[in-house]
Parts: C-alpha cells; structure tokens; sequence
C-alpha cells in the first residue's frame, strides 16, 4: 500500500428530455430516452446509479430552443435536440425518495425567475432530498429563451453582473432570514418558530430589489452546493466567487492544467 489512494467523484450527466448531446441514440431498440416522460424512467436510473455507487445524477438544462441552424427548428424537432425539454426540478424528489445516497446537481438559468421564489424551490428541494441537492448556475445564451420571456438576451457580461447580484440575494435569503434554532416544534409550549429568530432581507441593487422573509425553514445545507461552468474571463471570475465545482472542457491534459489554474486564481 503506497500513500492515500485518490477518489474520483462519478456524476452522470443527463437532461430532462430526449436526446442531451448523444443526438440520435434515442433511435437504437434498448435505448430508453423518449420515455423522459415518465417518472419510472429517472427513478430506475437513480436506482442504476446508486448501485453503481455513482456520487450523483447531473441534470443539464435550457430556456429556449436551438433554431438558428437552417433559420428553424426543423433538424432541432425532427432529432429531438433538446426539444421537447421538460422541467428539470420536478423528476427530483421521485428519485430521491427511491435513493439514500445519490446528489442531484440540477441545471437552472438565474434569468428563469425571480430569486425570492427561486430561494424556496431550491429550499424545498434541499428538505425532500435531505440535502442532496446542487446547483449549476447558469446564466444562457440562446436568444430564443429570452425572446420567450419578451425580453433581448443581455450583453455576456452583463448577465454575470446580474447573476452575482442574483446570487447576493439568494445568499440573504438561505443564511441570514432565519437562525439555525428559530424553528422549535415545541407543541406544550404551542410555539412552532420563534419570530424574534426570523428576520426579513432587504435588497436594494442595480438589477434586484427584494424585501421579504425566506419562506422556508433552513434546510440541511441552506446553500445547496454551488456547480458553474463558465469558460470566459468573466465566468471564471463568477466560479472563483461562488462555485465549489467548475465544468471545464479541455482538449489535453496541459490546457486543463491552464484552465484549473486560471479558475483557482
Ligand atoms: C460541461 C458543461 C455543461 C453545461 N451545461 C449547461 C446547461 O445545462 N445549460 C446552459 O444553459 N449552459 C450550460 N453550459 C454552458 C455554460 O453555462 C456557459 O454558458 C458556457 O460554458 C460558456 O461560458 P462563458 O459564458 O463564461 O463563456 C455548460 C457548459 C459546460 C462546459
């Protein structure tokens, strides 16, 4: 025996619809991908990766559709790329409830919704999985998404500056709303929660204003563990202040070398 033996962390990678990045395998007659639809296939693949001792399920997701190439979503329908995408939160707590030890890192645009509703899905989440719950923020880049939400995609950058301050909020409302001994459950004493223990956040900033108390009780991790996968100058900035785990994507060994030393600095 030589030394401490190193650990690799396993995550699958999947998307809640049809074909994620393997375009076309739904095709082949064991493939099972277009029954995404159905809660009996995530939860025997939570089951398959648990037993294959996986650490976690990652879950990719996107606001809107790829239609650029050939002016239209024709080649985006007809090979079920990425669409039809549905919700990645919702297939969650059904795999949860058939693993004990599984992480679920769910993909989630900050420009989806607004963070004082977006903190209690993420809260809600943390509590039925126990824990078990990531975060990969992820601030998009299809026009389609945001033409959706009637509004231009903004400026690369300018969507980092808006998920800083988006996560600034997130972080008033999961740490600082409610104490760890604000919730008692004290049924002779007839006080569930104590409000001298429970605080509203204030938010005053350039994008977001937000006055309001978490609507959740702290759950296990309170911040869910924190993924991102931003490759730029700026989305390396945002991962070296809030991300615990960056995707990166490298030819070779000594450009990955350069992108986790970048990263770290
Ligand atoms: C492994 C990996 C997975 C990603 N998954 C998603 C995703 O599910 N949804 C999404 O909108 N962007 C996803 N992205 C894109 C990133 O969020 C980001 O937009 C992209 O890496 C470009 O980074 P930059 O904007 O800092 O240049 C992913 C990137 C990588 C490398």
């Amino acid at each position: 025996m030589t030394g401490a033996a190193k650990q690799i962390r396993l995550n699958a990678f999947n998307m809640n619809c049809v074909g994620h990045i393997n375009h076309g395998l739904w095709t082949h007659p064991r493939d099972r991908s277009a029954e995404y639809n159905t809660l009996r296939y995530w939860t025997d693949q939570a089951k398959l990766l648990e037993r294959g001792l996986f650490d976690g399920m990652f879950i990719a997701d996107i606001l809107g559709v790829y239609d650029i190439y050939g002016g239209g979503i024709d080649v985006t329908a007809r090979e079920a790329v990425q669409l039809p995408v549905n919700d990645p939160t919702l297939i969650v707590p059904a795999m949860a409830a058939v693993t004990e030890h599984l992480g679920f890192g769910i993909t989630l645009n900050v420009f989806a919704e607004a963070p004082y509703t977006f903190a209690r899905r993420l809260s809600t989440l943390d509590h039925l999985t126990g824990g078990r719950v990531g975060w990969n923020v992820v601030t998009g880049y299809l026009e389609s998404a945001h033409r959706g939400r009637g509004e231009a995609l903004p400026a690369h950058d300018r969507r980092y500056d808006y998920a800083d301050e988006y996560l600034e909020v997130l972080y008033k409302l999961w740490e600082g709303s409610w104490d760890d001994a604000a919730v008692r459950r004290d049924r002779e004493g007839r006080v569930f929660s104590d409000p001298a223990l429970i605080r509203p956040v204030s938010h005053r900033g350039e994008f977001l204003s937000v006055d309001g108390y978490h609507l959740c009780e702290p759950s296990p991790q309170r911040t869910p563990v924190l993924y991102q996968a931003g490759a730029s100058g700026r989305g390396r900035a945002f991962a070296g202040r809030h991300a615990e785990c960056v995707f990166i994507s490298a030819r070779d060994k000594a450009s990955a070398r350069e992108a986790v030393r970048a990263i770290r600095a």
